[in-house]
């Protein structure tokens, strides 16, 4: 187990790929945007962050050995990008033993909650990242994931911000590295703009399949979903949340233009 965490800021990060041509030439230096602190820690959160946070933490300062992530082999690994107070993150955890998952967080108090419920639940199979989850992914050797959820991130609604929305083509070709092909990128969202501007991004990409069989496939969460914080909300004020999966297909990286069309392969699907 890796007992380090990497405190550079955030917006020292200089994530460039290395191993894999086609994963983009452009820097993945980039500045996270949102809060990073709340409302002071309760006395429980600070001990939570001082004594188990080191125990579960990734190190991102070297590449990360999947084999020596957890007490023993996983069955599956799976990332959650921004996980806010981890409750589907450990619930995941708990229905799914055998799979190991990360879990990246940059809002200190939302690990500290994720924390309480990986202590609670005595999870052995959590390792958590408080940062930018662009550090996690530059660290993952190639196709170390069978699969990743990206759940209601920051919308970011006006035009002017839209850039900082994480999704992007080139989030895309770094995730693609890291997913073996057949992998699930899981995204939802609530806001019909992000869909979209999800959407356009995934059809453009090569490395990444959308092919729902009927409105169903997108309509309704997964088996055995669990909810999320923001989806309560969500729910709550009316809004209809939209539930993608996207398969990482079988095209090779190095054949990868960004602007090309989608190429569906098929593949085998992912456990979980
Ligand atoms: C709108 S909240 C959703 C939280 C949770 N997924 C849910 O559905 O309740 C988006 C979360 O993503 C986190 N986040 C945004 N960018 C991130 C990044 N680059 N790395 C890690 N976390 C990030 C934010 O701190 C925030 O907690």
């Amino acid at each position: 187990m890796n007992a380090q965490v990497n405190a550079r800021p955030i917006n020292s990060i200089d994530a460039r790929p290395e191993s894999h041509p086609g994963a983009g030439r452009s820097s993945a230096k980039g500045t996270l945007y949102g809060r990073r602190k709340g409302k002071r820690l309760t006395a429980r959160h600070e001990s939570l962050i001082a004594k188990v946070l080191p125990a579960v933490a990734v190190d991102v300062s070297q590449p990360i050995d999947r084999a020596a992530l957890f007490e023993a082999p996983v069955a599956a690994l799976w990332l959650e990008i921004g996980f806010g107070s981890g409750e589907h993150l450990a619930a995941l955890a708990r229905a799914h033993p055998a799979a190991g998952f990360i879990g990246c967080e940059a809002f200190h108090n939302g690990v500290a909650k994720a924390l309480a419920l990986i202590e609670e639940g005595g999870l052995k199979n959590v390792r958590l990242y408080e940062g930018d989850a662009r550090a996690v992914i530059e660290a993952l050797p190639d196709g170390a994931l069978d699969g990743v959820y990206l759940l209601y991130p920051d919308p970011w609604p006006k035009r002017r911000q839209r850039k900082r929305r994480f999704l992007s083509d080139e989030i895309l070709q770094r995730l693609a590295r890291v997913m073996r092909p057949g992998a699930e990128l899981r995204f939802a969202t609530d806001i019909d703009d992000n869909a979209g501007w999800t959407l356009a991004r995934i059809l453009r990409s090569r490395h990444f399949s959308w092919t729902p069989a009927t409105a169903r496939d997108w309509r309704e969460p997964w088996q055995g979903w669990s909810g999320t914080r923001y989806e309560t909300k969500a729910l709550r004020e009316q809004r209809k949340p939209a539930y993608f999966t996207f398969l990482r297909n079988d095209a090779p990286l190095q054949d990868a233009p960004l602007e090309s069309a989608s190429a569906a392969v098929p593949c085998e699907r992912p456990a979980l």
